[in-house]
């Protein structure tokens, strides 16, 4: 039990003096730039200050990155999701690949992924005026100015709500990410990553077949993919394939016969949708799959038709 009996004064002293030699052991270092072990004991230092103050934040940083054939990065966007709510901390491109689409294509998917975790908006910074269009174009409203900063300019801070309104319930509203969500129970949604080995583990569980690793690995850098995980395991995954204008269909859907008939198909085609340009898909069905994409309100479109080089006449 703790004593709480005031201390004499000799004895105050003496702790006093203790804790001033103390501090005066602690020492201020001063790093440029910082050293990235340093700099993640602040951040959670930070963390778990915020969590007590505010409840856990369910913190989760993410990139999502711009590559080239040769795997060079040429641009991408740093993002972080607490309570609910997405920063993005950095989106940039390469000067060179300005104008063809690539900010809002990386900008969207962020946008997917933090409403796939049930996030309710976006925030973030940006200085100058420049910018400012592209994001006000997007659905974000400058909510805030500091005049002055970049010099002889401005920073503005702006949100997105992404249901496109503020949602009334949001400030009593406690935030899980929907993977904590009852009924969806340790089932997480990411368009992030995809590794080719786990695909193809889960593609061979559906479809039992040889793969060939390299051109698999090829075939998803080019699609958008969507998984659903339990843990560690790959339980489904949808790929889009899309012009980022006109077009995208659906190469595949698959989910883990072990985890069929729980929801996880139409929520990866949930998820896919807010990625498609314009919500919209255009895929053929499968005779034993058209039953599911039905139920989950998809309806006949133009006929599918296919052509093989060797039927070419
Ligand atoms: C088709 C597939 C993706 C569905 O995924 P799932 O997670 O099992 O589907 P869900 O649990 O989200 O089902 C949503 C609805 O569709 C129904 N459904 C799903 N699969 C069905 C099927 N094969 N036949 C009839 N209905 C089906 C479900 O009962 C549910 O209906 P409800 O909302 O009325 O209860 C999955 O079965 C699969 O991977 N199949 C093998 C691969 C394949 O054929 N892919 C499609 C062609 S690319």
């Amino acid at each position: 039990m703790l004593d709480r009996a005031p201390l004499p004064r000799q004895r105050r002293l003496w702790l006093d003096c203790l804790i001033a030699t103390r501090m005066r052991d602690l020492t201020v270092e001063l790093q440029s730039p910082e050293d990235p072990v340093d700099r993640q004991a602040l951040i959670e230092g930070m963390l778990s200050h915020h969590a007590e103050t505010y409840g856990d934040p369910h913190f989760e940083p993410f990139g999502l990155f711009l590559r080239d054939e040769r795997g060079e990065s040429q641009g991408g966007l740093a993002g972080r999701i607490r309570w609910g709510w997405l920063y993005v901390e950095i989106l940039w491109v390469r000067k060179e690949l300005r104008g063809q689409g690539h900010g809002s294509d990386l900008l969207e998917r962020a946008e997917a992924r933090a409403r796939s975790q049930g996030c309710v908006a976006v925030h973030l910074e940006t200085g100058g005026s420049l910018a400012l269009p592209f994001y006000q174009k997007r659905g974000y409203e400058v909510v805030g100015v500091t005049e002055g900063f970049p010099p002889g300019s401005r920073q503005h801070f702006m949100r997105k709500w992404l249901s496109g309104q503020e949602p009334s319930d949001r400030v009593e509203r406690p935030w899980t990410p929907v993977d904590a969500e009852v009924g969806r129970a340790a089932i997480s949604y990411s368009n992030g990553n995809l590794p080719v080995e786990a695909f193809l583990e889960l593609a061979r569980r559906v479809w039992a077949r040889d793969y060939d690793e390299r051109a698999a690995a090829a075939a998803l850098a080019r699609t958008m993919n969507i998984s659903a995980w339990e843990g560690p395991r790959l339980v489904g995954s949808v790929r889009i394939l899309s012009d980022g204008y006109f077009f995208a269909t659906v190469p595949e859907i698959l989910v883990d016969p072990d985890y069929q008939g729980r929801g996880i198909g139409r929520e990866l085609m949930r998820v896919a949708l807010t990625v498609a340009p314009r919500g919209k898909l255009f895929f053929g069905a499968q005779p034993q799959s058209e039953e599911f994409f039905r139920r989950i309100g998809a309806v006949s479109g133009p006929v599918g038709m296919v052509i093989d080089a060797t039927g070419l006449r």
